[in-house]
């Protein structure tokens, strides 16, 4: 009898094992398996009131968009006050005295509670007021140049064997190991400054709200965010307003032209970050994909469905009951897109990236365009998308360019080409 109940259980066992393998996510690639659907309309408000006037969009529309992505997508990011402590860490000049660099610790408290992001800026010499680029970076700001200046970040950092990470903490051996995607040469020669900060100080990217910077804006007894309130994206987000506090007071930088980048998750970050805080004169967006710029409707590469239950960390506790539920969300991410307006933007692909979806990516941009027309200026011409290889836009910039997800020269190219039209320094 008892051996029977032990194989009951087994066979059990089993058949649940199966069942929950044939679950496994499958992604869809395919164009006619997308269903049908209507993306929500940007230019009528709740009430169902056309917006025809830059004024109805920055008083009625904009609003109610960015409090939805707020409640539904990213969760509310806290207003309350902080205190901030700067400690500059080191400064050198570097590539033959062509450029400087800074380190510059920022430490944040409140409550008893404290975090620390490091802001290493690079900028050239002999020029006043450069507009600066900054974004997030993956591994540590020893990655993106080797240079022994820099310190090694201490905080928790995602494992990574090729890349010198030991148990979670980045060694002497990560140095520079990604420099292909942060082009520093290239970026001084064009007289542009890059701004950057490891996520991970910020909000080390783990289903933990303990060891982040939400715990510094916890109610008595709050151990983690409310339903409504910012996960990680938010947070890191939160990390990119903290960059602009600090370069607004930097005496060489042009603080109207400060532009906003990231690459994948940190794609949706710089989205999110340059959609709320209009302080940033331009967001680029690389590879962002789902909960990024591509369309959650579609249902192509990466769903809700998929991100909520592998990163769930990342986005509101909200955000969850749209799994499968897309049709359902208030917003779709071509309003994040639109947020941006009347500022430029660029959204940036790869055509082997099918992952992130690169025509919802497309698609999501050229309906921002609707915004950008309240201020007579330009989106993107067609809704097909154009030729690899081949940017494309005016105020909303866009390209595929040619293999994976990934940063390359061709990105970085395309981006200071648009910022160069945009800034008046063609
Ligand atoms: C995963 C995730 C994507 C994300 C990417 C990244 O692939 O599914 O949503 O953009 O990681 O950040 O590299």
């Amino acid at each position: 009898m008892r051996n029977l109940k032990t194989y009951f259980i087994a066979v059990c066992c089993l058949l649940l094992s199966i069942a929950a393998f044939a679950q496994e996510f499958v992604p869809n690639y395919e164009e006619s398996k997308i269903p049908a659907y209507a993306l929500p309309e940007i230019l009528v408000s709740k009430e169902g009131q056309s917006i025809t006037s830059v004024d109805q969009w920055e008083t009625i529309r904009r609003p109610e968009i960015v409090t939805d992505f707020e409640t539904y997508v990213y969760g509310r990011i806290p207003k309350e006050k902080f205190e901030v402590q700067k400690e500059v860490l080191i400064e050198a000049d570097i590539l033959g005295g062509k450029a400087h660099l800074k380190e510059t610790k920022l430490t944040f408290s409140r409550q008893g509670r404290q975090i620390s992001m490091n802001i290493l800026l690079i900028l050239p010499k002999k020029i006043d007021k450069v507009p600066v680029f900054v974004g997030l970076n993956f591994y540590g700001n020893q990655t993106i140049l080797d240079d022994p200046a820099i310190a090694i970040t201490e905080s928790w950092t995602m494992q990574n064997d090729h890349f010198g990470i030991v148990n979670h903490k980045a060694t002497a051996a990560s140095r520079g190991v990604r420099h292909y995607r942060w082009p520093v040469g290239q970026i001084i020669a064009r007289g542009y400054g890059l701004a950057t900060i490891y996520y991970g100080d910020i909000d080390p990217d783990k289903d933990d709200f303990t060891d982040g910077v939400h715990a510094l804006f916890y109610q008595p007894g709050q151990i983690r965010p409310d339903k409504d309130e910012w996960g990680a994206i938010s947070a890191w987000a939160w990390g990119l307003s903290r960059s602009m506090d600090f370069l607004e007071q930097e005496p060489a930088v042009d603080a109207s032209g400060v532009l906003v980048m990231g690459h994948s998750r940190l794609g949706k970050a710089a989205l999110w970050a340059g959609a709320r805080d209009q302080r940033f004169a331009m967001v680029i967006s690389n590879d962002s994909g789902c909960g990024g710029a591509a369309l959650s409707r579609r249902k192509y590469g990466e769903t809700v469905g998929r991100i909520t239950t592998s990163f769930p960390h990342w986005f509101s506790d909200n955000f969850d009951q749209y799994a499968n539920n897309e049709d359902a969300l208030p917003v779709d991410q071509h309003m994040l897109v639109a947020l941006v307006a009347p500022r430029p933007v660029y959204v940036a692909s790869a055509k082997d990236d099918l992952w992130a979806d690169p025509k919802g990516e497309y698609l999501s941009a050229y309906r921002a365009g609707e915004a950008y027309r309240l201020y007579n200026l330009k989106g993107l011409a067609s809704e097909t998308m154009p030729e690899v290889n081949h940017p494309v836009g005016a105020s909303v910039g866009y390209h595929m360019r040619t293999g994976v997800h990934d940063v390359t020269d061709f990105d970085w190219n395309a981006w200071m080409d648009f910022a160069d039209r945009h800034l008046g320094r063609e």
